[in-house]
């Protein structure tokens, strides 16, 4: 049976911002933004998905690094194109080599259907929260913690966002907890939308650094407990040139998002990340995202293969 060709988009070319970036690579959740907003663009334009406004799930793989210095090119093909939904294909590529390619999925939210409480609450609960009191930074279980911008920083992306953890973990807790707010130079109205959801799940705190044993008493650089210890004394944090035990490489980032923000986007978002198991260098991580109501609006799964830091400012 003969079938029509794919109908593709004219691939698109774009100049990433080195800011975004951890060493001299791009954050992956930042890419997998910006093959999103490609996508939508293209559904918007398309007399058949001009409803499907919204980004329903998107499952990302990365190949190799992304470098800011080269412009990066994006290609679409339709996949799929529904009713309800339709998937599209987007590839990235730096030169000819294939970088990153995603499959993404839209459709419109406010399309009806089978709606059931399921009573699924994340477990533990998270404890109530006054947000008032982490706007002035006075609460006393929260305390926050700001990576400083540096242009040449190593960990430049983390700067966007603004994370508070607890000042006393629980102890019986295997995730990290965080509640999140727009960081430096975020968005005009400083705000977090649903764009930047990727980006939001893909950079948390790393779990993995908790997992290593303390070196001379002294807590793993990029653990909570260091964290604690920089958010406290306001002392280098890491921020410039990471001293993390390792750093890991983004194999494949799936998100799937459950509803649509308000479109002027939110303050507060609160986000659990949980590490199930590493091993022989590979990594998986589930992140769960709530807005403030205890809304579930995200969940994602990443798989990641974790390496010395030295290696991310080497060109891979
Ligand atoms: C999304 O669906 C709703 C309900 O069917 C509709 O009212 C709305 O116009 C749609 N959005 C767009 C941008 O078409
Ligand atoms: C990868 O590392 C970054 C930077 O340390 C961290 O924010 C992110 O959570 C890590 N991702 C995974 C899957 O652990």
């Amino acid at each position: 049976m003969a079938t029509s060709p794919p109908t593709t988009a004219l691939p698109t070319t774009l100049q990433l911002p080195s800011d975004i970036g951890i060493g001299n690579v791009t954050i992956g959740g930042y890419i997998a933004c910006v093959m999103a907003k490609y996508t939508l663009h293209y559904a918007r334009h398309h007399p058949k998905m001009q409803h499907q406004v919204d980004l329903r799930s998107a499952v990302v793989q990365f190949y190799r690094p992304v470098f800011p210095t080269k412009s990066m090119t994006m290609t679409l093909r339709e996949v799929s194109i529904g009713k309800g939904w339709s998937t599209l294909r987007v590839e990235s590529f730096q030169g000819d080599k294939l970088t990153t390619s995603g499959d993404l999925v839209v459709t419109n939210f406010s399309n009806e259907g089978v709606t059931l409480q399921t009573g699924w609450r994340p477990s533990p609960e998270p404890k109530p929260i006054d947000l008032t009191k982490l706007e002035t930074d006075s609460h006393p279980d929260w305390i926050s913690y700001h990576c400083a911008f540096y242009p040449d920083g190593f960990q430049r992306g983390h700067s966007y966002a603004k994370a508070f953890i607890p000042r006393t973990p629980r102890r019986e807790a295997t995730f990290v907890e965080q509640w999140i707010e727009p960081g430096w130079d975020c968005h005009p109205q400083g705000s977090l939308t649903n764009e930047m959801i990727q980006f939001i799940v893909e950079m948390p705190l790393p779990v993995q650094e908790d997992l290593f044993p303390p070196i001379e008493g002294k807590p793993s650089t990029g653990s909570i407990a260091a964290t604690l210890e920089f958010a406290e004394a306001l002392e280098e944090d890491g921020s410039k040139a990471l001293k993390a035990r390792v750093v890991n490489v983004s194999l494949t980032l799936s998100t799937e998002i459950k509803q649509r923000l308000p479109s002027e986007g939110v303050r507060w978002l609160y986000l659990r990340n949980e590490c199930k198991r590493i091993l022989n260098g590979r990594m998986d991580m589930e992140v769960l995202l709530f807005d403030e109501k205890m809304d579930l609006i995200a969940i994602s799964h990443q798989t990641a293969f974790l390496i010395p830091p030295a290696s991310k400012i080497q060109k891979l």
